[in-house]
């Protein structure tokens, strides 16, 4: 398939640190469909020579075993070309839709790893260029806007040039394998279906947590925030994975559907729900994993009385007959103990215990970094600790687990999320792209905590760098009688 692909921001951090290298991947495995160019758009002025050569740079800053050859960087880069644009100038856009011209393309991706305040201006600009025919096909990163109102301008204006199944809104997290698996767990499997409702699940955790901190990101981070930059997108779009009811096919619209029903069924925040069910933090100079960090505050580009949260954990209830009073924390942050991501299921204990002892109910973890797999914690006897039998002869029981570790279990080399993504996007799949509608309901839940922050800056809680956050995260599990998986 004779597919373009043209990345706006082609010399970006986006562009070199992740979709090139995906793309290199996607070529070594031979996934990425023959006949394809790919186009790179910036503003300084380079040849095709010069932005390979520039890239070629960048991809050897990769581990070892993704870094390309000088011979596999050569004929990789062959399909790899230069154009430079300023985004608002017309003429620019004539530039491209000759580039464009030079061949007919089955499909043209124009992928947008821009700052989101270009979004609309390039949108509109490659409409009136006539470059919004049914052959193209917009990616849009997020953030895709800083709030509900800025989401939803951003969103008229795609709407205006493009169709809805033309606009691709990409959360990386959809690509992974990890969160592949678990829609093969709930609709693959029937297991667990019927455990999965409020008469079995006694509470579900999300934890996204990061051990690097804001890196050379401190400018962009500080506008945005962990609430902004983590929860309103990856950790929702994981919620709505976990409960939503099973979609009547694969079918795209079927899958987003069932997503948006579950945004639509989150109890809303008021004022007074905020203060109570969300805990921002903040982390200060510590040490994680045995290295000595600096701050926040103290990082690049971040201005030191900053009240932007790094941090956020969050109570929520979705309220639907499924799920009514079971909570879903859901917790992310930078300088946390470690890089650590799961989704831990907690049920209920046995209604009526016959064993001895105190025992902790059964729990389903599903681990999406850094491995990814499946742990089932169970209770089972030893049949070795005579001394603890009751006296009806019964056991004392032991924890213990199952474990499924997806790299052992299929060893060749799994697909990464943005490889994923970017063949999806050539190959117009739409199941792992966020609907508009999906991710303006995403900011309306959010909106009332930013509002609720934006009046009082200062709640912000500190925490030491490489421990779990604030104190008051936990507090906000053991008021409901939980606490969160490490410290269970
Ligand atoms: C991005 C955020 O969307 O996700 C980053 O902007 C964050 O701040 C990253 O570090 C985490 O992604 P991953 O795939 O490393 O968990």
């Amino acid at each position: 398939m004779a597919f373009d692909l043209v990345f706006f921001g082609g010399t970006g951090d986006l562009t070199w640190r992740k979709l090139m290298p995906a793309l290199f991947q996607a070529w070594r495995h031979g996934t990425l469909p023959l006949g394809g160019r790919i186009l790179a758009v910036a503003r300084d002025e380079r040849d095709d020579a010069g932005y390979r050569a520039w890239l070629k740079e960048r991809l050897a800053e990769a581990d070892s075993a993704k870094r390309p050859s000088d011979d596999e960087f050569e004929q990789f880069s062959r399909a790899i070309h230069y154009l430079r644009m300023d985004l608002s100038q017309p003429a620019d856009y004539a530039r491209l839709t000759a580039w464009l011209a030079e061949r007919h393309a089955d499909t043209v991706v124009m992928y947008l790893a821009t700052s989101p305040h270009l979004f609309p201006q390039i949108c509109e600009q490659l409409g009136a260029a006539g470059l919004n025919h049914d052959r193209v096909r917009v990616v849009l990163e997020k953030p895709l806007g800083h709030d509900l109102a800025s989401a939803q301008e951003i969103n008229r204006v795609v709407r205006s040039v493009f169709s809805e199944r033309q606009a691709l809104r990409i959360d990386h997290y959809l690509g992974k394998p990890a969160v592949q698996n678990l829609m093969a767990l709930r609709f693959g499997n029937v297991l667990f279906e019927p455990l999965w409702r409020r008469e079995r699940v006694a509470n579900i955790q999300i934890t996204l947590a990061e051990s690097l901190g804001v890196g050379t990101r401190g400018d962009f981070y500080n506008r945005t925030g962990a609430l902004r930059d983590m929860i309103q997108n990856h950790a929702l779009q994981l919620l709505t994975m976990m409960a939503m009811e099973p979609p009547s096919s694969a079918d795209a619209d079927a899958i987003r559907d069932e997503k948006l029903k579950v945004l639509r069924s989150l109890k809303p925040f008021d004022a007074v729900s905020v203060a109570r069910d969300v805990v921002r933090g903040q982390y200060r100079a510590g040490n994680v994993m045995g290295q000595t960090v600096r701050g926040y505050q103290e990082e690049e580009k971040v201005p030191p009385h900053s009240h932007t949260e790094t941090f956020v954990a969050i109570k929520c209830e979705v309220q639907n007959w499924r799920w009514a009073g079971v909570p879903f924390y859901l917790r992310t942050g930078k300088r946390l103990a470690q890089r650590h991501s799961e989704i831990v299921v907690n049920f209920h204990p046995t209604p009526h215990p016959i064993f001895p002892g105190s025992h902790a109910p059964n729990r389903l973890v599903i681990k999406l970094q850094p491995e990814d797999g499946l742990e089932l914690h169970l209770l089972a006897a030893r049949g070795t600790e005579r001394s603890v039998f009751n006296h009806e002869g019964l056991e004392a029981l032991s924890p213990v687990s199952l474990d499924l570790d997806f790299d052992k279990a299929f060893p060749t080399e799994r697909v990464g999320a943005y490889e994923r993504m970017l063949l999806d996007a050539i190959a117009g799949r739409l199941n792992l792209f966020v609907r508009s509608d999906e991710q303006e309901q995403a900011w309306r839940w959010v909106e009332p905590v930013l509002q609720s922050w934006k009046h009082d800056p200062s709640g912000v809680k500190s925490y030491t760098a490489g421990t779990w956050g604030p104190p008051a995260a936990s507090a906000l599990v053991a008021r409901d009688g939980f606490a969160w998986a490490e410290e269970a």
